[in-house]
């Protein structure tokens, strides 16, 4: 490396200065299961700024170096404790007319109060979700950063928490072609720490993670446990009080699996029926509500718990206009209860992982949902860092939700094109999911080729559920096509049409054959259904999308920068016509 002249300042003259902070990264390795632990949340007020030219990185704000080997004051460009104030979690886009469409890097500041615990004690910083990149600095000192927008994270803090503690952390949310989502999607890129921010406090050996299924194939009798201890402990104790189980799990390297005998009342829409599940490891407990339940292919046919199932569904965004992606329990039960309204039994959860509580909700409402890692439309499908990513974002989806029976799907992607790149890659991650959680289907909304019509993308031999998205009558205005796309593509896997629809603007009304009126939705969904119904292999439905949704590529007056293809209006009070048609269709014919 050349020396660097003497009056080189690395705040301004160091073109390289990310490659100061490319480690250490949090990845599913490190993160712990935060799901019941008793947490110091630290949700709430922070101090906040916009960093548009990463000077905090750059000039390394952290530090807080206000003055000089000599002693001598020096100016500074931040005050961190004087900034402005804004929630955590939330995205900064809709704090702020002036940062509505900011994306690039914000710096977040607090300090924290920590009372030292017991010897031995272990500390980890936990963060449930912050869109893009997030860097963390405690007392001044680099922590580690991670990657991905939607997926929970932790950061081992063990000894380095003081009884007063400062705390910031930058976020960027700039769009690059090398991330996933890549730099063009169709949906609003929100930034910030948009879910919370925790100190969770473990024993010096913790269980850090557990995964209980009932095992498909096993005539509903037996359910496996999987048991991942971190520090020493040679065994664990699984319980299941309600089925009268008691069980030891012998570890090795820290990890133990264990087949129980059980007859557990099985989970399932109408039932969700859940059982405490509680592990024991050294000085550790671990409990869940975890409900019981098969879901496998049959041919051409899904079923749940040995009995074919229909998917009655809705695709949704995880948005709403006042919040922005940082949805709270009321948000997410006010769409659960308008699919519930629609008819539906399944939501398809697009096109990036929910917050972890849509699956806890979901368990406890008797709902099913396809989950999705948001691989979306062009991604850098040969780039290593891409794949890493990746990879990476599925196994943090998984982890944290694979013990969800409401979660009956795991998606790699939608819209993707067919190249050998994507295949490889798209494929991996089946592959992927499969070993991490081999109780669920995979899936992916694929293209077809409209030009035909024919489905007959590679990817699925690779997926256990064809999902595919379809807009005829709408990006293919000649709807009467639609019923050779399924005459020309011999599938015999289960398919769910994971995407159909048409934009309408709420309370335009006008022909069925103008654009945008309620009652040219309502003539496409009456269309749709007409064709849909007759497809025997088509074994799901998730019409494109339960409400209305901010989206930068929409510049057309009537949309005004909106993705107005819900049934409902964004504001989430609304209905459409094509409402009705679909939860008539829904109740008469799949009641
Ligand atoms: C695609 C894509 C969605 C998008 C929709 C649309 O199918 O999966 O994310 O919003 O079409 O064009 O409205």
């Amino acid at each position: 490396m050349p020396e660097l002249p003497t009056n080189f300042d690395p705040g301004i003259h160091d073109p390289n200065w990310p490659a100061h902070y490319a480690e250490p990264i949090a990845t599913a390795q490190t993160l712990i299961d935060s799901s019941d632990r008793t947490q110091q949340s630290l949700d709430g007020p922070w101090h906040f700024a916009i960093d548009q030219y990463d000077t905090c990185m750059r000039a390394r704000w952290f530090i807080e170096r206000d003055h000089d080997a000599e002693g001598f004051r020096l100016p500074v460009d931040f005050s961190f404790d004087e900034w402005e104030t804004v929630p955590v979690p939330s995205c900064w886009n809709v704090l702020k007319p002036e940062w509505f469409w900011y994306e690039g890097s914000a710096v977040y500041f607090r300090e924290v109060d920590f009372l030292p615990g017991p010897v031995g004690e272990r500390q980890f910083l936990h963060f449930e979700g912050a869109n893009y990149a997030t860097y963390v600095f405690l007392n001044g000192e680099y922590v580690g950063w991670h990657r991905g927008g939607s997926t929970p994270f932790s950061f081992e803090v063990t000894g380095r928490l003081r009884e007063h503690n400062r705390l910031l952390v930058v976020v960027r949310d700039t769009r690059r072609p090398d991330q996933l989502p890549m730099d063009d999607t169709d949906w609003f890129n929100y930034g910030g720490l948009h879910r919370g921010v925790s100190i969770v406090r473990l024993p010096t050996t913790f269980i850090r993670d557990v995964f209980v299924a009932l095992r498909p194939g096993s005539d509903f009798g037996i359910i496996d446990v999987r048991v991942e201890v971190d520090g020493e402990a040679a065994s664990a104790v699984v319980e299941i009080p309600e089925l009268g189980l008691r069980q030891g799990i012998a570890l090795n390297d820290g990890v133990g699996v264990v087949s129980l005998t059980a007859r557990p009342e099985l989970w399932g829409p109408g039932h969700p029926k859940r059982y405490d599940v509680r592990v024991s490891a050294a000085d550790d407990t671990w409990s869940d509500l975890i409900g019981f339940r098969e879901i496998r292919v049959d041919g051409t046919d899904i079923l749940l718990n040995g009995q074919p199932i229909m998917l009655k569904g809705v695709a949704q965004h995880e948005e709403s206009i006042e919040r922005g992606r940082s949805l709270d329990e009321a948000d997410i039960r006010l769409n659960f209860a308008l699919a519930q309204d629609l008819g539906c039994n399944y939501v398809r959860l697009a096109h990036y992982p929910h917050s972890r509580a849509s699956a806890r909700i979901a368990d406890e409402i008797g709902m099913l949902l396809w989950e999705e890692v948001p691989v979306y439309w062009a991604i850098d499908f040969s780039n290593p860092v891409t794949i890493a990513d990746g990879s990476n974002q599925l196994t943090e989806l998984i982890r944290r939700d694979r013990n969800r029976a409401s979660v009956i799907i795991w998606s790699v992607g939608n819209e993707n094109p067919d190249t050998d790149e994507r295949l490889a890659f798209m494929s991996g991650l089946s592959a992927l999911a499969h070993k991490l959680d081999p109780t669920r289907p995979t899936s992916a909304a694929c293209l077809s080729d409209p030009s035909i019509p024919r489905l007959d993308d590679r990817l699925v031999d690779y997926i256990d559920i064809i999902g595919l998205n379809e807009y005829f009558g709408w990006y293919e205005p000649d709807i009467t096509r639609l019923p050779l796309l399924f005459k020309n593509s011999k599938l015999t896997k289960p398919v769910i049409i994971s995407e159909f629809g048409a934009d309408a603007v709420l309370g335009r009304h006008g022909g069925s054959d103008e654009f945008f009126t309620e009652e040219h939705q309502l003539a496409l969904y009456q269309q749709q259904i007409a064709v849909l119904r007759t497809i025997d292999y088509v074994k799901g439905i998730s019409p494109w999308i339960l409400y209305d949704f901010r989206c930068p590529r929409r510049s057309h007056v009537l949309l005004g920068y909106y993705n107005r293809k819900g049934l409902v209006d964004a504001s989430r009070t609304r209905r459409k016509l094509a409402f009705d048609a679909m939860k008539q269709f829904y109740n008469e014919e799949h009641p």
